[in-house]
């Protein structure tokens, strides 16, 4: 069924006098004639423009207004207070709820930050049109009254994670905590990269899209080296996680486990993790299968306007009901699946399996025993079916790392209770980065999680302007170079992700390892010892307070700034916040940190020997522009700390390349006169085209040194309007300053200590 309603695509609109024409927007657009321009405007997504709560709101103080038990028993009551528009399985909307908020949370992907439950984007095409997140729709809208009740004081994100735990606990699992403090995005999301696609799992037996779902991945399912593209984490770009009937829907347990492994791994879990968030989740709730895909209606996104922003409208019956039908697969993996039992793994484990049809034609498997446990309809008393398993449940008992976990939580179900509160608080907290984030009365529930790249707490009384004075003084006198101080501190927030907040200066994690052991971070180690001898000395001296490395490293940037900008004739100053801390060795995951090693920084003009084997057909521009993105920088400020970070020559390997000044380390537009310097021609040095020479035209003589990273400023036309701003006679000052914001902006980018909950500044 495509009811898509064809004004969509004529085109026909009265755009002026009684000519026809296309409407503002409508593709055929920029895009479409150039796909692949550098999409420096993705920079401005999301803004204080488009939020209907403004630049003031503080989502913390309002948060703080609601009393979270109140709160959670009016969730509870809802969850078992079925409306007809939507009847509830079993009485208990908790197990979609359960759905719900683990698909929310499902996208998250440790490469690169991205996805999450963290600013609700389910509410938001492509995610909320998936089709494995049919019928999450309804689930969203059966929370509207909780919204609508609460308002701005309790953001989507918060209510659909908040609700899982609802759900979870009404069914009798004791959950492990919730941190509230998820601030809503309000457009959709058109820069993250999905991957290739397949849009519904049941059509893959077409060759074409065979081919399409294979470009996510190196190689065949059962290859050696058989592994997802960086940064994807779903084997499918519509779906959470893998396909529920096996790789290519083909039915095989081991082939699913493999997919399972490498997906879940990519969302930040191990095997134990992995198993007891399946296990656990399945043990609620069911599958709806009663009627094929191809008689579903469109998803809400391609849904006609009267839809109202719902999708997958089911034509059988009610649509409803007992004649829901969501995924494809039919029926309950446990007899009583809205009670938290052990059932899922006894079943699974007491009974052998045999591969079946669904109502709606998906593969899944059934016990071979007919004496086997019964489960109950969902609404239609007295009705009872065999249990229910898929290819991706089977898989936990053929794959023997599965295996034996399973046969532990089998054994032990307080073990596996634990285990699954607690995975599944990672599962909804992954992404929101440090604890300081967290907002509400049951975050002191939970202790500190290495997950949660733990900072101690902060030892010593604060330090004063004295004391900032005199540790600059020190700094400067040293004698390390303005470039050194500069990469040093840069080098120190470079880590830093917006996308799950994780990284950063805090902590001084640059001088631990994997960071310090980093090729990039290399210029760094010298400094840090130096730095460290200055915070040696200040300690001495102090009379009992102390500066923390991570401040020190800070600072010592700063400090190279204010002189740079001496340099070039300016006497601005550059804010310090102090407060950083220094962790440990022992609460940094290595494993977890070693997905931050950059393999491309524009900034500091690294690219990796592997980049393109890590990022096939991805220009560096490109990873830069996803660079600036994660650092939730506007297309001036990109502009401005790479003009600045020039000039100061932060090159990782100390080369002149993009360095366009004869004066390092002044803080001058050098950097943007040059770039745009009608005089110069520029010429890539070989095939590669990775780095090209600046000659004067009418000598020949070769003047400059460039990147890719570096030429973007002047070849976009977006960046170089930006370029031309600063590059003129008035653009001095405004640079200095400019650059000076956006430092300061870096430099605090993972402060959650003191910026609070507001969204913007
Ligand atoms: C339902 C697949 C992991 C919780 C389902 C459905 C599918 C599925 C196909 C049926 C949807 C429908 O037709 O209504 C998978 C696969 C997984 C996985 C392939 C990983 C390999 C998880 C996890 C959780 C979870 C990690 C939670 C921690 C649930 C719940 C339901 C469900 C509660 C029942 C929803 C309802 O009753 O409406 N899953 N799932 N699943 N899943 Fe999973």
């Amino acid at each position: 069924q495509t009811n898509t309603c064809s004004f969509h695509m004529s085109g026909a609109l009265p755009a002026g006098g009684d000519h026809l024409g296309g409407a503002f927007g409508q593709s055929p657009t920029l895009d479409s004639w150039y796909p692949q321009r550098l999409r420096v405007e993705l920079l401005h997504r999301n803004g204080v423009d488009a939020d209907p709560l403004g630049a003031d709101f503080d989502y913390a103080a309002a948060f703080a207004t609601i009393d979270l038990t109140t709160l959670k028993s009016d969730i509870k009551r809802l969850l078992t207070t079925s409306v007809d528009w939507w009847p509830a399985d079993y009485g208990n909307y908790g197990p979609q709820m359960i759905r719900m908020a683990w698909h929310a949370a499902g996208t998250y992907r440790i490469a690169d930050g991205r996805g999450g439950a963290g600013a609700a984007m389910q509410r938001f095409a492509p995610i909320g049109s998936w089709w494995d997140n049919a019928n999450t729709d309804k689930s969203r809208r059966l929370l509207q009254p909780i919204k609508h009740q609460y308002g701005n004081a309790l953001s989507w994100a918060d209510l659909m994670v908040l609700t899982g735990n609802c759900s979870l606990e009404l069914m009798g699992l004791p959950t492990y905590g919730f941190g509230g403090g998820r601030l809503d995005a309000w457009e959709p999301d058109d820069g993250t990269w999905w991957g290739p696609e397949v849009w519904n799992p049941h059509a893959v037996a077409s060759p074409d899209e065979m081919v399409s779902r294979d470009e996510r991945w190196h190689g065949q399912n059962g290859d050696a080296g058989y592994d997802l593209q960086s940064p994807l984490a779903a084997s499918h770009q519509a779906l959470i996680y893998v396909n529920p009937e096996g790789p290519y829907s083909n039915g095989d347990p081991l082939g699913s486990a493999r997919d399972i492994r490498i997906t879940f791994t990519r969302m930040a879990m191990n095997d134990e993790e992995t198993v007891a968030l399946i296990a656990g989740g399945h043990a609620f709730g069911k599958s709806h299968g009663q009627v094929p895909a191809s008689d579903i209606g469109p998803s809400p996104e391609k849904a006609p306007i009267e839809s109202m922003g719902l999708g997958w409208h089911n034509p059988v019956g009610t649509g409803s009901a007992e004649h829901t039908s969501t995924n494809g697969i039919e029926g309950s993996w446990t007899p009583n699946p809205t009670q938290w039992d052990n059932a899922y793994l006894e079943n699974l484990f007491a009974y052998d399996y045999e591969q079946t049809k669904s109502p709606a034609g998906a593969l899944q498997w059934t016990p071979t025993d007919s004496e086997a446990p019964k489960t109950p309809d969902a609404h239609v008393p007295g009705q009872m079916y065999p249990l229910m398993m898929m290819t991706s449940d089977i898989a936990l008992k053929v794959d023997p790392e599965y295996r034996a976990i399973c046969e532990r939580f089998l054994a032990d179900f307080d073990l596996f209770t634990l285990a699954f509160s607690k995975a599944w608080y990672k599962l909804t907290h992954r992404d929101m980065g440090p604890k300081h984030r967290y907002l509400g009365p049951e975050v002191t529930i939970a202790d500190d999680l290495l997950w949660q790249d733990p900072l101690p707490d902060a030892a010593g009384s604060s330090l004063d302007e004295a004391d900032v004075a005199a540790l600059k003084e020190a700094v400067l006198a040293t004698g390390l170079s303005v470039s050194d101080l500069v990469y040093t501190a840069f080098s120190a927030v470079s880590t830093y992700r917006d996308s799950d907040k994780r990284g950063g200066a805090n902590g001084a994690r640059l001088a631990l390892s994997p960071q310090k052991d980093w090729p990039v971070n290399r210029r760094t180690v010298p400094v840090i010892d130096a730095l460290r001898n200055v915070q040696a000395a200040f300690t001495a001296t102090s009379g009992g307070r102390e500066v923390s490395l991570a401040d020190l490293i800070v600072l010592a940037g700063s400090a190279a700034v204010e002189q740079a900008a001496r340099a070039a004739g300016s006497d601005a100053s550059v804010p310090f916040t102090p407060g950083r801390v220094d962790t440990t060795q022992e609460l940094t995951d290595i494993e977890m940190f070693e997905w931050l090693r950059p393999i491309a920084d524009g900034f500091r003009n690294f690219v990796s020997e592997r980049f393109e084997e890590f990022a096939p057909g991805v220009a560096p521009e490109a990873a830069f522009l996803d660079k600036a993105n994660l650092f939730t920088l506007t297309a001036p400020e990109w502009t401005v700390l790479h003009a600045g970070l020039r000039v100061l020559g932060s090159n990782w390997d100390g080369s002149d390349v993009g360095v366009l000044t004869d004066h390092v380390g002044a803080l001058t537009t050098d950097f943007l006169v040059n770039l745009t310097d009608t005089d110069l021609i520029w010429t890539k040095d070989d095939e590669t085209a990775m780095t090209f020479t600046g000659r004067v035209q009418a000598t020949g003589e070769a003047r400059w040194r460039a990147s890719r990273n570096d030429l973007v400023f002047g070849s976009n036309a977006q960046l170089r309007s930006i370029a031309d701003a600063y590059a003129g006679s008035d653009g001095q000052e405004r640079f200095v300053r400019a650059f000076i914001r956006v430092w300061s902006k870096v430099m605090m980018l993972d402060r959650y200590d003191v910026k609070g909950h507001k969204r913007y500044g």
